[in-house]
C-alpha cells in the first residue's frame, strides 16, 4: 500500500517533513497548502508535490490523503486535528497540540471519537542517544532512577517576534524536556518548581517571557529531576542528559561533526557540538516519521500519543504557575488527570 500524505504549513519543519517522507518508498507527498504559495511553487514542484494549496480543507476534503502532518503555528493545531479527525486522517501534529489544555483536550477527544491515529512531534525521543538511554533504563541496566538531569541549551534566541507568539519559554522549549523527562523515567510528573531569569537579552524580558531556567520535578515512582534550560550557550546547542540510580548511571552527551581530540602541550580541543536542532536531530527527524507511516501501515501504536502531548502541557503549564507564585505547583491542580483518555 502507498500512503498518501498532505502538508499543513510548509515553513521550517514543515519542508524538513516533505525531505523525509519522500525518502520513505510507501509514501507518497501528494499535497502540500500554506496559507502564503507564491514562494513556494519551485519548491513543490523540485519536490514533486502534485497539489500546492492555500486551503487546508482541500486536503481534507481529499479522498486519497491517509495522512496529515500539521506544521503551521501553535495556534491553529487544534482546530486542524479536530478537522483532519473528523475527515478520517490520521494525524502527525507538531508540538504542542495546543496553548490551551482545554483545546488540546477537545482536540485529542475528537482524535479518540474517530479512531485515527495522532503523534506529536516530540522528535527528540527518537534520537537514538536518548533512546539507548531509555532502553538502559527499561533493561535495569541503572537499577532504580534517583535523579536525572536534563541540559538543554539554544545557541541563539529566536526573534521577539517569535518569542512574543511562542506561548513563552516552558511552553515553546522546556516542553521537549519535560516530554523527555517522562519519556526516560517512565513515571509521571507529579510536582513542578521553576526559577526563571533573565540574563541572555533585555528584550526577551520586554516581551514578558525568560530566558534562563532552572526547574526541579518530582516523578511519581520517587525519582526527582533537574532541567535547565538558556536560549544562548556560546558554544553552540548543549542538549545532554544523565540518569542516575541505585546501580549505576547513564549519560548521553552532544553530537559533534567528528570525535577527535586534539591534545597539544597548551590544551586539549574537540569540535562544538552541532550548531541546532535541524543537524543535531536529523536522525530523529527521519525516525520519528518513518514509525509515524510504520503505525499507520502496519497498525502499531503509536510511539509519542496525544496523552503525551497534553501531558507535557500540563507540566509546562505548572512550571509557569509556578515560576509566578514562587512555589512548587502540584500536577493534580492542572487540567485534568489522562484517566478521562
Ligand atoms: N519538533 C520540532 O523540533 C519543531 C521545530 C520547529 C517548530 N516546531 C513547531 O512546528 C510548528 C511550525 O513551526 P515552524 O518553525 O515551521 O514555523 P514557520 O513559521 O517556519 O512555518 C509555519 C508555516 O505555516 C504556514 N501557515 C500559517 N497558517 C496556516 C494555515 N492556516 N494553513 C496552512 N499553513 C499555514 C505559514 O505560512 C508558514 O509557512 C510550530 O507549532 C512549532 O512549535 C517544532
Amino acid at each position: 500500500m502507498v500512503l498518501n500524505v498532505g502538508i499543513i504549513g510548509a515553513g521550517r519543519i514543515g519542508k524538513i517533513h516533505v525531505d523525509n517522507l519522500r525518502c520513505i518508498p510507501q509514501v507518497r507527498v501528494k499535497s502540500v497548502s500554506d496559507i502564503a504559495v507564491g514562494h513556494l511553487q519551485s519548491w513543490a514542484k523540485e519536490k514533486q508535490i502534485e497539489v500546492l494549496t492555500t486551503n487546508y480543507e482541500d486536503i481534507l476534503n481529499d479522498k486519497e490523503i491517509h495522512a496529515v502532518f500539521i506544521c503551521s503555528p501553535t495556534n491553529t493545531h487544534a482546530t486542524i486535528i479536530k478537522e483532519a479527525a473528523s475527515s478520517g486522517k490520521n494525524i502527525f501534529c507538531e508540538k504542542p497540540v495546543s496553548f490551551s489544555l482545554e483545546e488540546t483536550k477537545e482536540a485529542l477527544e475528537a482524535v479518540e471519537k474517530a479512531g485515527v491515529k495522532l503523534q506529536v512531534g516530540f522528535n527528540r525521543r527518537f534520537d537514538p542517544n536518548f533512546r539507548k538511554v531509555r532502553q538502559l533504563v527499561q533493561e535495569g541496566k541503572i537499577g532504580n532512577p534517583h535523579i536525572l538531569r536534563i541540559t538543554s541549551r539554544d545557541p541563539e534566541p529566536p526573534n521577539v517576534n517569535y518569542i512574543k507568539s511562542s506561548g513563552g519559554l516552558f511552553m515553546d522549549m522546556t516542553i521537549h524536556d519535560f516530554d523527555m523527562a517522562r519519556y526516560i523515567i517512565d513515571s509521571e510528573v507529579i510536582e513542578v518548581f521553576a526559577n526563571g531569569a533573565i540574563l541572555v537579552d533585555p528584550a526577551i524580558g520586554e516581551a514578558g517571557d525568560i530566558d534562563t531556567a532552572i526547574i526541579t520535578l518530582k516523578f511519581a515512582n520517587g525519582a526527582l529531576g533537574i532541567i535547565e534550560n538558556s536560549r544562548r550557550a556560546a558554544y553552540g546547542y548543549d542538549q545532554r542528559l544523565e540518569v542516575f540510580g541505585d546501580k549505576g548511571a547513564a549519560q548521553a552527551d552532544n553530537n559533534r561533526v567528528n570525535t577527535v581530540e586534539l591534545s597539544t602541550a597548551e590544551h586539549v580541543s574537540k569540535e562544538k557540538p552541532l550548531y541546532f536542532f535541524l543537524e543535531r536531530y536529523a536522525q530523529a527527524y527521519v525516525d520519528e516519521v518513518k514509525e509515524f507511516v510504520t503505525a499507520i501501515l502496519e497498525n502499531q501504536p503509536i510511539i509519542c500519543s496525544g496523552v503525551d502531548g497534553i501531558q507535557a502541557e500540563r507540566i509546562a503549564k505548572a512550571a509557569k504557575e509556578s515560576l509566578e507564585t514562587g512555589v512548587p505547583v502540584k500536577l493534580e491542580q492542572i487540567g485534568q488527570s489522562t484517566a478521562i483518555y
